[in-house]
């Protein structure tokens, strides 16, 4: 068997990873504090088969990313409250040759909020979508304090995350008259990332002065929502916040010590232009 015994390692692990701004991110954190750890990107397709190498070779940590999160809540021991009610682990842990799960996401949005003095109680939230990155936004949202709606494409989806959730649902066609309801929006559909077929499945022009919007979608850094939102007065949250604060939840959890946050956004924001 062979061990890695004088650096520490940590990867993301997901399908596809080669563009992902993670190890740019988690390597400058180590630089900027001297730790002797190497983080990869591993593209993953067989998960529990790979998973055998990857812990054989004495991987201390590692990222979950698409398509693996939801196997990732099987393999580990979670005692993440946050984790069970997403239904999804984002970050695995090895503690005593046992890997542990935890959910960061959630956390990646509400410390986007915070750090920009942003606080949603009380407001009216609408999430567009219901897939994987919809349950992590709605627990985040529903941690600040929010009245949250969900609306997707296929309504049924949003009809049954709702009861889930104990939230409120709308139907997608009554979104345009609805959406004057809200004052923060979440958008967790992959429309508008680079590559991804240009529909409108949102209608930009009803941003109103004064809303609050973050888009999930990182790539491009700025995506026509975010685009159209700012034109219209909004105050726009990217999802490379999310990204940075997720990331930064992780290594805290990894090293139990405060994350050097801007030598991380630093070099994110760098390896996103
Ligand atoms: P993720 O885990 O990234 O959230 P997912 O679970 O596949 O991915 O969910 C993708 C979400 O984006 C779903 O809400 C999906 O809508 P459907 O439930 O109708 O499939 C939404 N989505 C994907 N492509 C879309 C498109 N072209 N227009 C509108 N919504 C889309």
């Amino acid at each position: 068997m062979i061990r890695c015994v004088q650096t520490r390692l940590f990867a993301v692990i997901g399908h596809p990873v080669k563009h992902s701004l993670s190890p740019a991110m988690m390597n400058a954190a180590f630089r900027a504090l001297d730790i002797p750890a190497f983080y990869l990107a591993l593209e993953v397709s067989d998960f529990l088969e790979d998973m055998k190498h990857i812990t054989a070779l004495g991987f201390d940590g590692l990222s979950v990313t698409i398509p693996h999160k939801e196997s990732a809540m099987k393999l580990a021991v979670v005692d993440d409250e946050a984790a069970r009610a997403i239904g999804a682990v984002n970050c695995l842990k090895r503690v005593d040759d046992v890997w542990r799960g935890k959910n960061t996401d959630w956390i990646g949005v509400v410390d986007s909020f915070k750090s920009r003095g942003i606080d949603i109680s009380g407001k009216k939230a609408l999430v567009l979508g219901a897939g994987g990155a919809a349950r992590g936004v709605i627990y985040a949202a529903l941690k600040m304090g929010a009245e949250v709606t969900v609306v997707n494409r296929t309504d049924e989806k949003a009809f049954s995350l709702a009861d889930e959730f104990g939230i409120n649902a709308v139907e997608h066609k009554s979104l345009k008259e609805r959406v004057c309801d809200f004052q923060v929006v979440f958008q967790t559909t992959p429309v508008g990332m680079n590559g991804y077929p240009v529909e409108h499945f949102w209608p930009y022009d009803i941003f109103r002065p004064g809303m609050i919007v973050m888009d999930l979608v990182y790539r491009p850094a700025k995506t026509a929502f975010m685009k159209s939102a700012e034109e219209r007065g909004c105050t726009v949250i990217s999802g490379l916040d999310m990204l940075l604060y997720q990331g930064v939840a992780q290594f805290e959890w990894w090293f139990d010590r405060p994350a050097p946050l801007e030598a991380m956004k630093k070099a994110l924001y760098e390896a996103a232009e």
